[in-house]
């Protein structure tokens, strides 16, 4: 089965989302062996790291290298995450075919995570699209803090539906909603999907979600049930941004994977196989993993 004859797309971020938070720096070796676990087990789409400000997270230091050198299996997506067109620029040079673009919907987390206003974000975007897009690049925009902002609380959704409306006029047709501190319920979910999906059929939707309160799985259904099937995860359930205080880990890979397959749904990955990446990333953050299927299928001791 090809990746696109899936019903769910699973897009792991481990190796973005999940390391830039670890407070080790995993070498590039380890990190090319968790890629392969994850292909190994048919992951078809990953989050590879990121061209941000090496003094604002070392851990993501080495992505030009990893792209450089890492294996490209057919069928396969492997994008990295970049906030301006600095980012961008190193990005192409790196040999990178599909870019995803930061942006946040709150003030204070846009502040935070890139230092500039959400307007001015914006802004950026347009010249980062363009950019990209004259070099044959393809672009999401990953719009954080689309549900709550850990200093400015919840988000509207009309702020939302301005900023989707703001980048599908500069040429944007692949957005992925972050719920980036892991506070957005179910019928948050439900809100935010029903809305972006009514208001904007020609967009293509995604939902990163965190489980810091446990209900990451719960978003994962409910967005699935009402449209959604795109959906990022990271193995053993590790991340979040070091510029979002109070944020946990992705919901896990491997806990999405087992439970839409056992639901019916097809992701094309393996649980099983998943145990070998995971046990080489748990060895190399020296953390514990934090997913129900490694707890129930005992992974790691
Ligand atoms: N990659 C590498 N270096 C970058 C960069 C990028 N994408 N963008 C800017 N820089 C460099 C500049 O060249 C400059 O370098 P210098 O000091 O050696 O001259 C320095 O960073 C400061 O540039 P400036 O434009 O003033 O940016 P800043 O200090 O305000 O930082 C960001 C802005 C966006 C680069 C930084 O906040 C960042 O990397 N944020 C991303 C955070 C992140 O990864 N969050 C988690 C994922 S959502
Ligand atoms: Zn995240």
């Amino acid at each position: 089965m090809t990746a696109a004859e899936n019903s769910v797309s699973i897009t792991d971020v481990t190796l973005r989302d999940g390391l830039q938070i670890q407070p080790v720096v995993v070498n590039r070796d380890t990190k090319l062996a968790v890629l392969e676990g994850l292909s190994a087990a048919g992951v078809r789409s990953f989050e590879i790291g990121s061209f941000v400000s090496l003094r604002a997270v070392p851990q993501m230091a080495d992505t030009a290298a990893l792209f450089e050198v890492m294996p490209r299996h057919p069928d396969t997506t492997y994008a990295a995450l970049v906030p301006n067109l600095r980012g961008a620029e190193r990005a192409v040079l790196a040999g990178v075919r599909q870019v995803r673009l930061v942006l946040s919907a709150s003030e204070g987390h846009s502040q935070s995570n890139t230092r500039r206003s959400v307007a001015d974000g914006l802004h950026a975007a347009g010249a980062v699209v363009d950019y990209l897009r004259g070099r044959g690049v393809a672009v999401s925009v990953a719009v954080a803090t689309a549900f709550v902002c850990p200093f400015d609380g919840v988000t509207p959704i009309e702020r939302v539906e301005e900023i989707v409306d703001a980048l599908l006029s500069a040429g944007v047709t692949d957005v992925v909603l972050a719920d980036t501190i892991g506070r957005a319920d179910p019928a948050h979910v439900a809100r935010l999907t029903d809305t972006m999906l009514s208001t904007f059929p020609e967009v293509t939707f995604g939902l990163h979600l965190h489980n810091t309160y446990g209900m990451g799985l719960a978003g994962v259904i409910t967005g699935l049930e009402h449209g959604i099937t795109r959906f990022d995860a990271a193995l053993g359930g590790i991340g979040g941004c070091p510029f979002a205080p109070g944020a946990a880990g992705n919901v896990a890979t491997e806990d999405v994977v087992h439970m839409l397959e056992a639901m019916g749904q097809s992701t094309g990955i393996d649980v099983g196989a998943l145990a070998e990446p995971a046990g080489i990333l748990h060895a190399a953050i020296r953390a514990p993993l934090d997913s129900s299927v490694a707890r129930a299928l005992a992974w790691v001791d």
